[in-house]
């Protein structure tokens, strides 16, 4: 499964960096408000300290498909080829999803909230399709099953299209998609971190260290040998 990082803070995606390869960071005009900085200043920063073939999600601002696909392009320009441009599912959505696949331009179809939003963008030529699982909770609906029909439908018509599940609010939600085989997921930094962090793990590292104590002098490790 494609784990990729929902932030634009250079803190968060430095610290989990450091300790996982992940596969991404994908941002949104909230995400990057929070940074209370240029925007554009602070992609540059973002694509500047991920991998190299990291992907970089970057969404436009426009609401007209024409307008969407000048900020694509614009976009694509500046941070290069392989930046996923991410384009909401409204009508002038679908239209830009459609021109921007026909000029090559990789398309990730954003704030979904149903099945048929997502097969759509999928046929009008989207990578990445986005449903939002814990914002469809929060309406009432099943986000994890919204997302599950949404990769169904796309093998089932095989098209060359991605879910990457959006919008976490903890790790069983995850979990329980990544069992049925979605392909992506994108989640926040506290999110991520709570799919390794155990505190049961923390506790059996101490009683190792406290046992091995009682054999050997302080704080030895195999080092010491
Ligand atoms: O990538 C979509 C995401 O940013 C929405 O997440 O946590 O604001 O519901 P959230």
């Amino acid at each position: 499964m494609i784990v990729m990082i929902d932030s634009a803070n250079l803190e968060e995606i430095k610290y989990l960096f450091n300790y996982f390869p992940y596969d991404g960071v994908t941002t949104n005009p909230s995400i990057l408000k929070k940074e209370n900085r240029n925007p554009f200043e602070q992609l540059k920063d973002i694509k500047n300290i991920i991998p190299k073939d990291t992907m970089l999600h970057c969404q436009v601002l426009s609401k007209n498909a024409d307008e969407m696909v000048k900020e694509a392009e614009y976009i694509v320009e500046k941070f290069g080829k392989d930046t996923y441009i991410k384009v909401p599912v409204t009508e002038e959505g679908l239209k830009a999803i459609n021109i921007l696949s026909k000029k090559g331009i990789n398309t990730t179809a954003t704030a979904i909230y149903t099945a048929m939003q997502g097969y759509m963008a999928a046929k009008a030529g989207a990578k990445f399709v986005a449903p939002y699982v814990n914002r469809l909770d929060n309406l009432g609906y099943d986000g994890v099953q919204v997302a599950k029909d949404i990769h169904t439908l796309l093998k089932n018509h095989n098209f060359n299209c991605k879910v990457v599940a959006a919008s976490f609010k903890n790790s069983q939600q995850i979990l329980e998609l990544g069992k049925f085989g979605i392909e992506a997921i994108t989640a926040s930094f506290d999110v991520l971190r709570n799919l390794y962090i155990h505190p049961v793990t923390d506790k059996a590292v101490n009683d190792f260290c406290n046992d091995f104590e009682k054999i050997e002098d302080n704080h030895k490790t195999m080092l010491d040998y």
